[in-house]
């Protein structure tokens, strides 16, 4: 069993991660942190608390409020590929005003002081198991944990994130949204000496949901749009999150075929880390450059070779570049057959 603090700015690709982190077996979900990102930090505590409530959560796993904004940085969103709200277009979850979304908001620990108080009740409490921290968002809240709880490291397996491209990005031609949005805090992360795993654009852009997955997703008896109705009120909210989804990567960066999963995939690679091939580089962020600012600079040509297992010199980081795409999907829609049994 893998215990994960999920750390997120949904977005709707951070809700397919919440959906997965809740409903795959061998992974207990221990608490849920939100982040500026998508959208501004309001909404972001909101819609996790909406996700929580309608994909079936146990009512103890609330959302702790961390960062408003970047460290250094002025807070960016991005409407054109969320929504105003985040959640732009989707249908069927209760308003962030409803009482049973209010409920799944935490009134304190905030988002640092709760990671370290599941970090310490999971390892010393939990005779030696290790919590592993998942972020779908930018790094801020993680840069702070591990900068005012160094000696907490010790019982964290991994921190799995999805940021970063090895020579692409999308809100630049090399940045990707989640590390330009606080670069500063992904370095800190990247320095951290635990393990960590990146889940780059290269590998989220092959987990493209199709036309045939949709309709799967609406509705599992059948693979081909356009189908009945949904079968469930799950099922057409899951349905309405990636249309809206498609319609914005169409218009923003002209994916024709669907949207990329991007988030879902860093609980998959927890659950399934045998569907990734995955490299270890030397991986830094570019602070300072003219046109480069934000990109996750990978060392894949050796020249920083020496390893010395999660420290701040050498290869420092498991980068996913492959990726069982069909086999992704299945796990995929598996979960998402759980949930909507509950
Ligand atoms: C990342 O940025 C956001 O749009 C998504 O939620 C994902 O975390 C992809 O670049
Ligand atoms: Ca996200």
């Amino acid at each position: 069993m893998h215990h994960i603090w999920l750390d997120c700015d949904p977005g709707h690709d951070d809700a397919a991660a919440i959906l997965l982190a809740l409903h795959t077996p061998n992974i207990h979900l221990v608490g849920v942190s939100a982040v500026h990102g998508n959208t501004d930090f309001k909404h972001t505590v909101a819609n996790a608390a909406r996700c929580l409530y309608a994909f079936g959560a146990p009512e103890a796993i609330k959302v702790h409020p961390g960062a408003t904004k970047p460290l250094l940085r002025i807070a960016r969103h991005d409407p054109e590929i969320h929504g105003a709200d985040g959640l732009g277009g989707v249908e069927g979850l209760p308003p962030a005003s409803a009482p049973e979304v209010l409920a799944r908001i935490a009134e304190g620990p905030k988002a640092i002081e709760a990671i370290a108080g599941a970090i310490r009740e999971t390892w010393e409490n939990g005779a030696g198991e290790k919590l592993t921290i998942v972020a779908s968002g930018p790094l801020t809240n993680i840069a702070l944990f591990v900068s005012l709880y160094p000696e907490l490291l010790v019982g964290v397996e991994q921190i799995v994130f999805m940021g970063g491209g090895v020579g692409v990005g999308n809100r630049s031609s090399v940045a990707e949204f989640n590390i330009l949005c606080d670069p500063e805090a992904a370095q800190i992360v990247l320095d951290a000496p635990v393990r960590k795993v990146m889940i780059p654009l290269n590998v989220t852009h092959q987990a493209i949901v199709g036309p045939s997955i949709q309709a799967r997703l609406l509705n599992p008896s059948t693979s081909v749009l356009p189908t009945d109705q949904a079968s469930s009120p799950l099922r057409h909210t899951l349905s309405t999150l990636i249309t809206f989804f498609k319609d914005t990567y169409r218009s923003t960066f002209g994916f024709t075929e669907g949207p990329p999963l991007h988030d879902a995939l860093t609980i998959a690679y927890v659950s399934r880390p045998d569907l990734f091939s995955c490299t270890r580089y030397r991986v830094d962020i570019e602070l300072e450059g003219k046109h480069t600012t934000g990109e996750t600079v990978a060392d894949v040509w050796g020249y920083q070779e020496t390893d010395d297992t999660w420290g701040v010199t050498g290869k420092n980081c498991d980068v996913a570049l492959g990726l069982d795409v069909p086999a992704f999907f299945e796990f995929f829609l598996e979960c998402v057959a759980k949930c909507d049994a509950v």
